[in-house]
């Protein structure tokens, strides 16, 4: 099938395709898995790409719309093939005791030394496709795609927001496959009793939950981040006059950060002696870490330094951050980046953080927004103590 002349072992070409899109965040074009499979295997012509997926399709591959493929099913995520060459990527950036990475998460935690993370504080991609090039060109166009662009207000313009009602029935078993290979992979490095603050959506948070559960972390509950949103509330499309006091959703007031952490060993004491981990920081000696924290939306100032559509303000992530260390030692993770707002919080709160983002347009957001962010003060909210 390949006119490369190359000798390969019969099906490495379909195995490294099946691998490539097992890794891949989003469906590729047949253009961009060529790309990846020919830095695995060495060249392989597109059309023999093309002639391997069309033969496995359905069986192995689903071709969605525009051609774009993914795997159609769970597949064998260890397949044998050596780690592809990265992309060239940027260097680190360090500021303080924050260093960020450009590079892919399930990657980059696949070389990381076993148990030297502490705690995970982070707000993963949803659909995998809004991350996804494509629709990462249209959100930068604001053309739409999956992000609807809600109208101005007062003036301002306001934040994208990925819609996730589009969702297909396998763009959600692919998002359940996506958070479960993460939990697997995340667990090994993680130090028993870290635990891991996942930002997430009403609509999915329960996918995502099962996938973690399933991967063998334990849930330990749900933050409730109090904040408006511009989701839900909506009449129905198209008919607003004739159905004026009717709501499609109820308009959503709160996300769900779900908590779970890696199992401890022993006791908790024990496990806080040895490993730093395995509670939660007080706000105060008197007052426990609660479960609902008033949050107002990211403000101006903030989103004027580091203009993600994600942005999550620092009032609310430094809470949750300098609750995830109960000791204040250890390293916090957040392997999806995006501006660093994490990582900023964390090193407003003294901690020392890791941070790991893929699109190299918002790791250079990143490297210019963590000093900044890190150095704001929320109005009307005391600096959490450190
Ligand atoms: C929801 S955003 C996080 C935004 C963040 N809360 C902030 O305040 O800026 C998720 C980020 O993960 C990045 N991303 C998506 N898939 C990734 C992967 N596999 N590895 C690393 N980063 C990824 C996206 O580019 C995006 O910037």
């Amino acid at each position: 099938m390949e006119k490369t002349g190359a000798r390969r072992a019969p099906g490495q070409v379909r195995d490294a395709i099946l691998k490539v899109l097992d890794e891949a965040t989003a469906p590729l074009s047949v253009m961009e898995i060529c790309d990846r499979v020919s830095a695995v295997t060495g060249p392989v012509p597109r059309s023999s790409i093309q002639s391997y997926l069309s033969l496995n399709t359905p069986r192995l591959f689903a071709r969605e719309s525009r051609g774009l493929y993914r795997p159609s099913a769970p597949t064998n995520l260890s397949l044998p093939l050596p780690l592809a060459p990265q992309e060239p990527l940027r260097p680190p950036f360090h500021f303080g005791r924050t260093s960020l990475f450009h590079a892919e998460a399930l990657r980059w935690l696949d070389r990381r030394p076993a148990r030297s993370i502490h705690a995970v504080v982070t707000d993963p991609p949803y659909g995998l496709h809004e991350y996804s090039p494509v629709q990462q060109r249209k959100l930068r166009e604001r053309r739409g795609g999956v992000w609807r662009m809600p109208p101005s207000f007062d003036g301002h313009r306001r934040s994208p927001l990925p819609r996730f009602t589009t969702l297909t029935p396998d763009q959600l078993a692919q998002l359940e496959r996506f958070f479960h290979e993460w939990g697997r992979k995340l667990r090994p490095r993680l130090v028993p009793g870290a635990h891991v603050f996942v930002a997430s959506s009403p609509l999915l948070s329960f996918i995502v939950a099962g996938a973690l559960a399933r991967a063998g972390l334990e849930r330990r509950g749900e933050i409730i981040r109090l904040t408006t949103t511009m989701r839900g509330g909506d009449r129905p499309k198209a008919a607003h006059a004739e159905f004026p006091e009717v709501s499609v959703m109820p308009r959503s007031n709160w996300e769900p950060w779900l908590l779970f952490r890696e199992p401890i060993e022993g006791r908790v004491q024990d496990n806080l002696r040895r490993w730093k981990t395995g509670a939660l920081r007080r706000p105060s000696k008197d007052k426990p870490f609660g479960d609902v924290i008033p949050s107002a939306p990211t403000r101006r100032a903030e989103r004027a330094v580091a203009s993600h559509p994600s942005l999550k303000p620092q009032a609310f992530l430094r809470q949750i951050v300098r609750a995830a260390l109960p000791l204040g030692e250890g390293v916090v993770l957040d392997p999806f980046a995006g501006s660093g707002s994490t990582l900023a919080a964390a090193e407003a709160v003294g901690y020392s953080s890791i941070g790991l983002e893929n699109d190299s347009e918002y790791f250079d957001l990143a490297c210019g927004a963590i000093p900044k962010l890190a150095r704001y003060t929320p109005s009307g909210t005391a600096r959490p103590p450190r």
